[in-house]
């Protein structure tokens, strides 16, 4: 880890939404790729608009709006590129949990697909861009106009070393807390703000004979996920932002308090939480048996998938006003076999078109400054709103904030807490894990 390169990236994220009304709302016109050059950048060869052959897309993204949102960008690119043969390569497993170690295995093995989904932050730029495994996608950036459309924060973290590295197509929130209106009205409840609210809630659903938080963290970035929003809640901002930078040290209090708050929470998960996936927990809360879930907006995404429609948002206890950030984007792989057709796709994720088709499916915002007009419902709405003026975080588990052997470490020890509830333990795992990173003395 770059220490200075990981207090770049914090400021960086921070002004995200500063800087989001200050980019211009231009839409660039679709031009053909540029042609032909050796040893240039990525946009330096012919565009596939008359060839065939394949495009290997790879990603995470199995579950059901995940993949409406893929098979909708898909739809699209055969619009213009009918003979490409799309080949679908998405390993399940939520978050990457199994993705990544397959697409590192690829990359060494010098087999990449064409193109693939990879977050935004460190695990792009300390993870294949620091291992020289990405091609830089300067042209694309300046034939499609992309350095004028998203915004600078976002600009500035898909960059590195003078280039940009990939694509983005969507913008994330980790921070959501998802609740089942029929059963908070039946029984009086309002939608929790601090943990202290979440706790009533929690009590009188259990009460009830109710499961107060669904839990599905089979695939163990769930509840380290939900962790992060509660070091969120209880940390704030600064403290928050601090634990990835060394500013917060790891032994402070609030750290401990916030173990000790997931530890109470961890009393109100449904009892087969290890056996079931994050849309599996969102099952038992559609199914009225359970009132609350905490999880990223795509969980907007899957109730959609689900025509599931009686659910009401609210932010994360402790977090209102701030958007605990991810980005999903795409990138270049050096050897590419079919790197025309990958441009092209890339080209297509940076577009307006690509991101309203995309976007509503996959319960995400654009990334770019100017979309956001295509059919997004209610809660994207609200977040599209809630992005230009929230106070801007980057997720651990989702990319942003720690290169992956970091976020992994973390995510290994709140699995272990998990089953041991040790506090003091797991503190000291997390602290050691900030050592281990090169961050922490
Ligand atoms: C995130 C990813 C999202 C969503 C989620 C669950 O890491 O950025 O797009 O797919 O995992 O799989």
């Amino acid at each position: 880890m770059n220490r200075t390169r990981t207090v770049l990236l914090m400021s960086l994220l921070a002004v995200f939404s500063m800087l989001l009304t200050a980019c211009g709302g231009e839409t660039p016109t679709a031009t053909a790729v540029p042609s032909t050059g050796s040893g240039g950048t990525a946009a330096d060869t012919p565009a596939a608009a008359a060839g065939g052959g394949k495009l290997e897309m790879f990603s995470w993204w199995t579950t059901g709006g995940e993949e409406a949102g893929l098979k909708a960008m898909y739809a699209l690119y055969k619009q213009d590129h009918a003979n490409v043969e799309i080949v679908n390569q998405a390993v399940a497993g939520a978050a990457g949990a199994d993705a990544k170690a397959v697409l590192k295995n690829r990359m060494i093995g010098g087999d990449p697909p064409d193109a693939f989904q990879v977050h935004m932050g460190h695990e792009l730029l300390d993870g294949y861009v620091a291992a020289g495994q990405v091609e830089p996608l300067d042209d694309l950036y300046k034939s499609e106009g992309f350095d004028k459309v998203f915004p600078k924060g976002v600009l500035d973290i898909v960059s590195g070393d003078g280039h940009y590295w990939s694509v983005p197509v969507n913008i994330h929130r980790a921070n959501v807390l998802w609740y089942n209106k029929k059963v908070f009205a039946d029984n009086n409840l309002t939608a929790p703000v601090t943990f202290d609210d979440f706790f009533k809630v929690a009590d009188a659903l259990k009460a009830k004979g109710i499961t107060a938080l669904a839990l599905g963290d089979k695939v163990t970035f769930a509840s380290a996920h939900l962790f992060e929003t509660v070091l969120v809640g209880t940390l704030g901002v600064d403290g928050y932002k601090g634990l990835w930078t060394g500013a917060t040290k790891w032994d402070d209090a609030k750290v401990t308090e916030a173990l000790n708050t997931f530890k109470k929470m961890l009393s109100y998960v449904n009892a087969d939480h290890a056996a079931l996936t994050w849309d599996g927990a969102n099952d038992i809360l559609i199914a009225g048996k359970a009132g609350m879930t905490i999880m990223g907006d795509w969980t907007d995404a899957d109730y959609k998938a689900k025509k599931f429609t009686d659910y009401g948002w609210t932010n994360s206890p402790g977090t209102k006003g701030i958007y605990d950030a991810l980005s999903d984007t795409f990138a270049l792989p050096k050897g590419a076999k079919d790197r025309d057709n990958a441009l092209a796709w890339l080209k297509l994720a940076g577009s307006r078109q690509g991101q309203d088709a995309f976007n509503p499916l996959k319960g995400s915002i654009p990334a770019r400054t100017d979309a956001g007009q295509g059919d997004y419902d209610a809660y994207l709405k609200s977040a599209i709103e809630d992005w230009k003026k929230d106070t801007i975080v980057p997720s651990v588990v989702h990319g942003a904030a720690a290169k992956d052997g970091w976020a992994q470490a973390y995510t290994d020890a709140i699995n272990s807490f998990v089953t041991n509830q040790d506090v003091a333990a797991t503190q000291k795992a997390l602290g050691q894990a900030c050592v281990d990173a090169g961050v922490c003395k």
